[in-house]
């Protein structure tokens, strides 16, 4: 028979993304509609195994929607991959009467969800990530939002690089995953789009591509560069010396995570909060939310942990053509 759940906890973990604020909200107004009550934990599993915990009540939620970062705070947390960690963090929900609890976070947050469902807390993941590493959902909050400010960015570096006929090395965030890197090299026109999944590029490619390009009398040459790639200053300095280009490096950095969340972000954080929440008053738990074909789903945990994700060959090969 499922567990009864009482009272919900919520927390954010790992790096934070725009949107978490709107799925903090979704979970504790979708909790009070199911007639539930909901405890908000600081800083991740680091709070939650200080006993950073508190009631999270219906309108302390209010006027949060629209602010990035996120209230609750987040952190990472050593001590919670450790066995010893976990079973603390169990006891501690049991403490505070937590039965079910919704951890928003990307796959390391997930893995010590998974950890938490094993020792008899319900649990259920909310994706929430800017880097869209997350295998079985085609969205994480935060992407949206993330995605837009680096073009924006983008589109006013590019401004400057076409002024002075230079080639601008502007690196994005995502150690391991390319989709912010990919989808600004679209959106922004991107001559070069150097991706980790695609470490092994060639660089005297580039540099022969941006000599040929100079001789047909283009001003300037965007190299949008993934943070797992990294090292722009070095590669700058190597790009102007073999070409002749002046050439800047630009790292967008942390501003990519923060600013008020896009309406997508938005809208997504609430339906995949509440979505969370209607799961653990079902009595489901090791659960993720995800989005796909469409829909909004729930997948396993463990199932969710082992799914690979690569960027999309067709969307590299589209962006090869039109640079
Ligand atoms: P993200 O959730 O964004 O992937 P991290 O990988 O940094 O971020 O994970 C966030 C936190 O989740 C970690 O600091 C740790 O407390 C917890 N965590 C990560 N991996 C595990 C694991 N294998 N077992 C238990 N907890 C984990
Ligand atoms: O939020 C995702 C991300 O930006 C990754 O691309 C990056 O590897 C990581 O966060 C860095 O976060 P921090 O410096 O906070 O550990």
């Amino acid at each position: 028979m499922a567990k009864e759940i009482n009272t919900i906890g919520v927390l954010t973990s790992g790096g934070d993304a725009p949107g978490m604020n709107a799925a903090i909200r979704a979970v504790v107004r979708k909790a009070y509609a199911n007639g539930k009550q909901v405890k908000g934990i600081r800083r991740g599993y680091q709070g939650l195994l200080e006993e950073d915990i508190f009631d999270l009540g219906r309108s302390s939620v209010g006027d949060i929607m629209d602010k990035g970062g996120t209230i609750l705070f987040t952190a990472r947390c050593s001590e919670f991959r450790t066995e010893e960690g976990q079973k603390k963090g169990a006891e501690i929900c049991r403490k505070h009467g937590i039965d079910g609890l919704v951890v928003i976070g990307g796959d390391g947050s997930f893995a010590g969800a998974q950890k938490l469902a094993a020792l008899g807390i319900n649990t259920v993941g909310v994706p929430g990530t800017i880097d869209l590493d997350i295998a079985c959902t085609e969205y994480t909050i935060g992407f949206d939002t993330a995605v837009n400010t680096a073009m924006t960015a983008i589109d006013k570096v590019r401004d400057t690089s076409t002024s002075h006929e230079r080639c601008s090395i502007i690196e994005v965030m995502g150690r391991n995953a390319g989709y912010i890197a990919l989808w600004c090299g679209i959106a922004n026109g991107a001559e070069a789009i150097l991706l980790p999944e695609n470490y092994d590029y060639d660089e005297q490619r580039i540099i022969n591509d941006i000599i040929a390009k100079r001789k047909m009398g283009k001003k300037h040459y965007i190299i949008i560069n993934a943070e797992g790639i990294g090292h722009s200053t070095s590669m700058a300095r190597r790009i102007e010396a073999a070409t002749g280009m002046e050439t800047r490096a630009t790292i967008l950095g942390y501003m990519q995570r923060g600013g008020s969340p896009t309406c997508r972000d938005r809208v997504y954080a609430t339906m995949m909060g509440g979505m969370a929440v209607d799961l653990l008053c079902e009595g489901r738990s090791n659960r993720v939310v995800g989005y796909r074909n469409g829909e909004f789903k729930d997948f396993d945990i463990d199932e969710a942990l082992v799914m690979n994700k690569g960027v999309e060959s067709y969307m590299v090969q589209m962006s090869e053509a039109m640079s």
